[in-house]
């Protein structure tokens, strides 16, 4: 089969879906299959319509790729493609949409506050912070509304370091929200069709916890899959999983992640285009699963081909 995969694109998160898409492609190719690389600019539309692939392997994440749009067009030509559909990734790129559908389908999500900055340059937003820090306490979590691979996203301890906090933010989205620091154990789902791959956890390995540039370095983050949890907190985490997939409209393929608290699972956002390098989560997942990463590809392309078979 001729398939297109596309990667790269402007987004901040490049690097990754250039990794991701490099071992689709080899995956790809190893099952025999045509692949069509396409490092998607300002070309795409041509390349497609003069390519015409039978399906797109979207290896995209973030701004560009994982929000939607380049789904929309491959809607308009009419190409199938992996993954959800543009407007359940539109949803999933926003944070401040998906918390507000997860909030409305009563699915647990960190109380929030969301500006941008318009209100700080034009409403005196910055007059609320206090409000709001005595709302939320500390530490609070500073994040852009849209990013992902935890750019921009920084931990307040204190009402001095919440500013510095926001602008860093605000040069990775106009919209920021701070959120309520949940304490307890991170993991991740990854749904495959209609089910849920074994939960990985992310066990911080020492040093500084909020340094993410630190933790993600090799070896700063252990990752355990499945991780141990009891059968009631697996079922109240996938539970919740798969309630966030369904209220996002990204069922068949998403990954979900979760802090679990003492008092349950509180769900940070769903990730419309999970990474698929070699240190990925989902790959870790499907690996727990039994299913080879060939394997996985292709239940992917399936799922593209014939989304009610999902
Ligand atoms: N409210 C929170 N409480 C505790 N830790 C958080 C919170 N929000 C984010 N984090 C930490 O930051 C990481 C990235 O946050 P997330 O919301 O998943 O954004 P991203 O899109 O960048 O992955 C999480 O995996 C977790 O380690
Ligand atoms: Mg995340």
């Amino acid at each position: 089969m001729k398939v297109a995969v596309l990667k790269g694109g402007r987004s901040l998160e490049r690097g990754v879906s250039l990794r991701s898409a490099a071992r689709v492609e080899d995956a790809l190719e190893r099952l025999g299959h045509k692949v069509v690389p396409i490092d998607v600019g300002s070309d795409l539309v041509k390349r497609l319509r003069a390519e015409e692939p039978e399906v797109a392997f979207v290896a995209m994440h973030g701004v560009g790729g994982e929000d939607g749009t380049a789904q929309e067009l491959l809607e308009i030509l009419g190409i199938p493609f992996t993954g959800p559909d543009a407007a359940a990734c539109a949803r999933c790129i926003d944070k401040v949409m998906a918390k507000a559908a997860m909030r409305g389908a009563g699915i647990p999500t960190p109380d929030s506050f969301a500006f941008t900055q318009t209100a700080f340059r034009e409403l005196g937003a910055a007059d609320a912070l206090a409000d709001l820090e005595g709302t939320l306490g500390f530490p609070l979590v500073v994040k852009p509304s849209r990013g992902g691979s935890s750019l921009g996203i920084k931990f307040a301890g204190a009402p001095t370091e919440v500013p510095g906090a926001l602008i860093a933010a605000f040069s990775y989205d106009d919209r920021v929200i701070l959120e309520r620091f949940v304490a307890g154990r991170e993991l991740a789902v990854s749904v495959l069709g209609t089910e849920p791959l074994p939960i990985v956890e992310a066990i911080p390995d020492g040093g500084d916890r909020y340094d993410f540039e630190a933790r993600y370095e090799i070896g700063r983050t252990r990752f355990v899959c499945p991780a141990d949890l009891s059968p009631t907190e697996r079922a109240a985490v996938t539970d919740a999983a798969l309630a966030t997939c369904r209220a996002l409209g990204c069922e068949g393929f998403a990954r979900v992640d979760l802090i679990l608290a003492a008092d349950g699972p509180w769900v940070l956002e769903a990730n419309a285009i999970p990474g698929l390098t070699d240190t990925s989560l989902l790959p870790q997942a499907a690996e727990a699963a039994g299913m080879s990463f060939e394997e996985l590809v292709t239940r992917i392309l399936d799922m593209a081909l014939a989304p009610s078979a999902a």
